[in-house]
């Protein structure tokens, strides 16, 4: 039965007590994690967020109706218990916080009874991941995401205190949106009193923080939720949350800097971590170059190699057709593993194939120097000599190339690199490697759509220095714009805008957009910036990555608090889900009926 809270008053959490407190009557509440009735005696964990607490119960002291009660509880049943405070009279639990001491309880309310729990409510659980999001309010209830979550607040706050001090306005922007394509697609809402129109949920709240700076808020601040229907992966929810920044009157150097601060706040007042300023630098062609990716974990070295120079001559046609053809090869030098086993290397290779690679070629250096290569016997000695000291290559040496258009052998390099420093255990988890990519493509160029696309977005300014490429050669200019990168995970993005409409006329013409159809869709944004708007510039994180990595989350999901699956869906409210008849009415809509595939 459940019993109210009448006259109780809770004096402190469980794990807010500890020797200082001996001697003292409290009244803690929570749940029981575990309740041990060992006869005369029972012992009680009750456990709150703040952690637990052991509470015994003898009938000397809190009376046998009390006692009785005690005696009934079991797992997550809610309790209050009001005891006197004492040193443990058994063994000092090193695992508590509160390992020192105990309560002796006096009396005991059964504030509500619990059924038997789908699955034990503990940390580092063992229960499927589908199972504990379905009962997911009870899986918050684990001591080690509610530490998550904490955390994740504290990086909230933290960032807010920062960014007030800064000067920086929070401000909100809308969330019901006009539907702006680029970028990822758009998770629609149908108009009630426009039928046939729609809005779009925030990809970002990029043009509304554009405007705010047209409106002299010269700077905006927001933890804003976003939208994007894209497949997910371990880093990625439809929904997920923006650190958000814009800044007036500044360029790059502004923004990073900044950036570089807050960052060392947050990750100084979260986990007490000191981060070094300033954060180390790279541009976007050197990333490419030494790690084969956009977001490098410098975590390790094992960088890439370009030995097309070296390669050039040689009789090996995989490598000369891929110089014929535009492209490069470059290779990894895998130390120490010249004597991995042939089966590891074919899984090497499908790895490769696997990202986009038509094949990769190794070269094992034994201990006493032989050689067992796939492609040496198309090589002169010379040239497989100058091959190996290109790579720095040693006796007992893994050698990997691949050949083909440079996006393809930087994206199956890369990977296979990041797939080997964690096999073999080359970096330690426990480091926070933080760097900048700076100096994007301003353009990438898209074989599905037969043109160039924005690499960041639309209103990103390119470099002064290159514009005179943007007729002649597109895909040389780069862009200011930068990423801000940890441990290899892409933890937020933003660049300098385009202000002047000169440039953002060219941009919108390079991108395929006609001016009808750049003004229909960004026409608020472009009459906006006719009647005076700031030079600006911006950045965003990815705020639930940022609290995925502090915490070492395995996903993104252990830090949000209701998160979505695979599918997009979610396992406890089972959304989406379908709605009345006369819901869709009001909106005129009329669902077609997907025939099942044979
Ligand atoms: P961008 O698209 O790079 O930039 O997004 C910024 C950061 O948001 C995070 N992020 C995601 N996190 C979880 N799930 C997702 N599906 C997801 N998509 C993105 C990433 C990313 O770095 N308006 C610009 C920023 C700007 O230019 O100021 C923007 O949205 O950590
Ligand atoms: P093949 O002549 O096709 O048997 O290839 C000889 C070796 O070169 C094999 O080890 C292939 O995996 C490798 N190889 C094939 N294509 C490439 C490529 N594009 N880059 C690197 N190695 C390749």
């Amino acid at each position: 039965m459940a019993e109210s809270m009448k006259g109780l008053k809770r004096t402190c959490r469980c794990a807010e007590l500890s020797v200082a407190n001996v001697g003292q009557e409290v009244t803690v509440m929570g749940w029981v994690a575990k309740q041990r009735n060992k006869g005369g005696i029972i012992f009680v964990d009750m456990r709150d967020r703040s952690g637990i607490l052991q509470v015994i119960f003898e009938e000397s002291d809190c009376g046998s109706e009390h006692f009785e009660k005690a005696a009934g509880i079991r797992s997550e049943y809610v309790i209050a218990v009001t005891g006197m405070v004492e040193k443990r009279s058994g063994a000092v639990n090193e695992n508590l916080k509160t390992g020192e001491i105990e309560v002796r309880a006096k009396s005991i309310r059964v504030l509500s009874e619990s059924e038997t729990p789908p699955f034990p409510v503990e940390a580092d659980s063992k229960t499927k991941e589908e199972i504990r999001l379905k009962y997911r309010y009870l899986d918050l209830r684990r001591p080690d995401i509610q530490e998550k979550m904490m955390l994740r607040s504290k990086i909230a706050t933290t960032m807010r205190a920062f960014m007030a001090e800064e000067g920086f306005i929070e401000i909100e922007t809308p969330i019901l949106c006009k539907s702006t394509p680029e970028g990822a697609r758009d998770y629609l809402v149908p108009s009630r009193v426009h039928q046939g129109s729609f809005y779009a949920l925030p990809q970002s709240p990029q043009l509304y923080k554009q405007l705010l700076m047209c409106s002299g808020y010269d700077r905006y601040f927001q933890i804003a939720k976003c939208f994007r229907d894209e497949d997910l992966r371990a880093d990625r929810q439809p929904e997920f949350t923006q650190a958000d920044m814009e800044l007036s009157f500044v360029d790059v150097e502004d923004v990073l800097d900044v950036n570089e601060r807050l960052i060392q706040r947050v990750c100084k007042e979260a986990i007490g971590l000191e981060v070094k300023l300033p954060l180390p630098r790279i541009t976007w062609q050197e990333a490419m170059d030494r790690y084969g990716s956009d977001k490098p974990d410098t975590r390790f070295g094992m960088e890439l190699v370009d030995v097309s120079e070296v390669v050039k001559d040689c009789g090996f046609g995989v490598f000369t057709g891929a110089l014929e053809n535009g492209g490069s090869v470059r290779g990894l030098n895998v130390k120490g593993q010249g004597a991995m086993p042939r089966k590891k290397i074919d899984a090497l290779v499908d790895m490769a194939k696997g990202s986009g690679a038509k094949g990769l070629a190794y070269l094992c250096i034994g201990e006493d120097g032989t050689i067992k290569s796939s492609f040496t016997k198309f090589l002169t000695e010379e040239q497989v000599t100058d091959l190996i000291r290109a790579m720095g290559g040693e006796n007992g040496d893994l050698l990997l190339f691949a050949a083909d258009k440079n996006n393809i052998v930087w994206g199956v390099l890369g990977q296979l690199r990041l797939e080997l420093g964690k096999q073999l255990g080359l970096y330690d988890p426990n480091q926070f490697n933080f760097l900048w990519v700076t100096e994007f493509p301003l353009l990438e160029w898209s074989d599905e759509e037969n043109r160039f696309m924005a690499m960041h977005h639309p209103f990103t300014m390119p470099m002064e220095e290159d514009w005179q490429y943007i007729d002649s050669d597109p895909g040389r200019v780069r862009a200011k714009a930068y990423d801000i990168v940890l441990n290899g995970v892409e933890l937020g993005g933003g660049s300098v805008r385009i202000h002047q409409d000169d440039i953002q006329e060219k941009m919108f013409e390079v991108l395929g957009f006609t001016k009808e159809r750049a003004w229909e869709q960004f026409g608020f944004l472009l009459t906006a910036f006719k009647y005076g708007v700031p030079p600006h510039a911006g950045l965003a994180y990815g705020l639930d990555r940022f609290v995925m990595l502090l915490t070492h989350a395995d996903s993104i999901r252990e830090v949000i608090a209701f998160p979505k699956v695979k599918d997009a869906s979610c396992l406890m409210t089972q959304a989406p889900g379908e709605v009345d008849e006369t819901q869709l009415e009001e909106l005129g809509i009329q669902i077609t009926p997907v025939m099942e595939e044979e």
